[in-house]
């Protein structure tokens, strides 16, 4: 069987470009060297293995999980169950703190996952100091190992749950991805998103439990003028703009992503 003939026969079964990247992973070869060597011949063993990642992925299974990796702003992340799969729509956070006068500054970050945001924003600033938390000791391992692999080895992880006490210095910045998506609302159909972690994805009151607490707690912990960078879904994105205004927060900026949608509310003490 040649590798042109495996992937006939997954296209029949998923998208032609996970087909291609999957092969690529079980030969250990970039997208572009298995277009090049389609008449190369593949094993049995090794079109089994292939084979039984393409039925996992039919199912749903998320390709990120399959490869254990995605890209996000600049560098490439280790993924994996305990993990959210960093999204595109995420990297407008990182644009728009990296538009802030870094050196030196405090940031804490609530719910790292796999670490993307704080791992991408460390690389680009060197001089920031950074805390980033998470609920999921899975996830801090995860994003442990992925500041090592890109040598952003000197932010702080600290296990640490919203909901409880917080005891954090006098914050420059506070960056939060947290989970606000309503379970109830969610497309039973939604490619993958329910082999990702709940306490990443979902939030009780309309998705907006956790967005409260963080709201709320923020504007202790921040210095005066300090900001919250939160994403939210565009829905949440009035409700936000309502609480925040009885919490006191002296300012809102809302930015819109790729599809302009408002993605990221960024609020000043
Ligand atoms: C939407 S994911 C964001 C992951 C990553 N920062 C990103 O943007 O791709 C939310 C993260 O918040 C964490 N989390 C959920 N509830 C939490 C809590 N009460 N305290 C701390 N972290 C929490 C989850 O474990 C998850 O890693």
């Amino acid at each position: 069987m040649t590798y042109q003939d495996a992937l006939n026969k997954a296209k029949e079964k998923i998208d032609s470009l996970d087909a291609e990247l999957i092969l690529g992973f079980i030969q250990n070869q970039t997208r572009e060297k298995i277009f090049t060597n389609l008449n190369s011949d593949l094993s049995l063993k090794k079109f089994q293995n292939f084979y039984e990642l393409v039925e996992k992925r039919r199912k749903g299974f998320p390709l990120a999980y399959i490869t254990g990796k995605k890209e996000f702003w600049k560098s490439e992340f280790e993924v994996n169950n305990s993990v959210l799969i960093p999204r595109p729509e995420t990297e407008l956070i990182v644009e728009e703190v990296l538009k802030e006068e870094l050196n030196k500054k405090i940031i804490l970050e609530l719910g790292t996952g796999s670490g993307n945001i704080s791992i991408s924003i460390k690389k680009e600033n060197p001089g920031v100091i950074i805390y980033a938390t998470d609920i999921s000791m899975g996830a801090l391992m995860t994003a442990k190992k992925n500041a090592k692999f890109n040598e952003a080895d000197r932010i702080i992880f600290m296990n640490h749950d919203w909901k409880r006490e917080w005891l954090f210095p006098n914050l420059d910045i506070i960056i939060s991805n947290p989970p606000y998506v309503d379970k109830k609302s969610l497309d039973k159909d939604e490619d993958g998103v329910w082999f990702e972690p709940e306490e990443a994805l979902f939030s009780k009151k309309s998705g907006l439990k956790d967005i409260k607490i963080i709201l709320q707690k923020s504007i202790i912990f921040l210095k005066k003028r300090g900001k919250l960078f939160l994403e939210h879904a565009p829905f949440q994105a009035k409700k936000i703009a309502s609480i925040s205004k009885k919490l006191g927060y002296k300012e809102l900026e809302q930015r819109k992503d790729l599809n302009k949608d408002i993605r990221v509310s960024i609020l000043t003490k």
